[in-house]
């Protein structure tokens, strides 16, 4: 039997984006700091993300918010110390390294489709407002966003409810009017629990979640989201 493609997305009026790990790769940081020994790079990499997000979670639910730019600092000295790296000038190195991430190649070009088809584009990041902004600005995505969209006005991290619901105050828009994309397996997971519809961008080829909510479609770059949306042929 032929196989079909599956129907595009119904009904999507807006494009929101995950940053770290979706938009933005965050292991450019550490592939880029010359005073970090080469097989270093992807544990210390893995290390530094791994601690961060957790970070996130217990901090929201233990109620001591502080900003992602602190608990990425914070990540950060935890994983050099493991991994016997510390150095204040390494710190910082990777500091202003995480400022200025290398966005996914195919990036550029996807937002403009999505934009030339009419469709509104948004970021919904844990990071700061001022961590997001020089990381649009590095990688050269000046001006492709409608909207960005930080925790920090809530003072909560992802998954807390309140953040996927900030998105659809923002732009105006019921929960299945938007195309959240997430390489964050629980983070897309729980953006569909919520009633969005998900693009998974499963860049790391991560299992399927046990955690409630589907995601509609799963992709590995982000350059089938247009198919994904109908917009090109698949
Ligand atoms: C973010 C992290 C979770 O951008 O990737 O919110």
């Amino acid at each position: 039997m032929p196989s079909t493609a599956p129907a595009p997305l119904d009904g999507i009026k807006a494009c929101v984006f995950d940053a770290y790990g979706t938009l933005f790769d965050f292991a450019s940081a550490a592939a880029r700091c010359p005073d970090i020994p080469d097989t270093a790079r992807a544990p210390l990499s893995a290390l530094w993300r791994d601690k961060q997000l957790q970070y996130t979670w217990l901090r929201a639910l233990q109620g001591t918010y502080t900003d992602f730019r602190q608990v990425t600092a914070d990540a950060l000295d935890f994983a050099l110390e493991t991994l016997d790296l510390t150095s204040p000038s390494r710190h910082s190195a990777l500091m202003a390294l995480y400022d200025t991430l290398s966005a996914f190649p195919e990036v550029p070009a996807l937002l403009k489709i999505l934009r030339a088809a009419g469709l509104k584009t948004a970021i919904l990041s844990n990071g700061t407002p001022a961590m997001l902004n020089s990381a649009i600005a590095s990688s050269g995505l000046t001006g492709l966003f409608d909207i960005v969209l930080s925790v920090d006005s809530l003072r909560t991290y992802k998954t807390d409810r309140r953040v996927y619901q900030y998105a659809l105050d923002s732009l105006g828009l019921p929960a299945a009017a938007i195309s959240f994309q997430s390489s964050n397996g629980w983070d897309a997971y729980a953006a569909a629990d919520f009633g969005m519809q998900v693009v998974w961008c499963n860049r790391y080829g991560q299992k399927a979640e046990r955690l409630p909510g589907r995601p509609t479609r799963e992709i590995t770059s982000l350059a089938a989201l247009p198919a994904c949306l109908g917009l090109t042929a698949s």
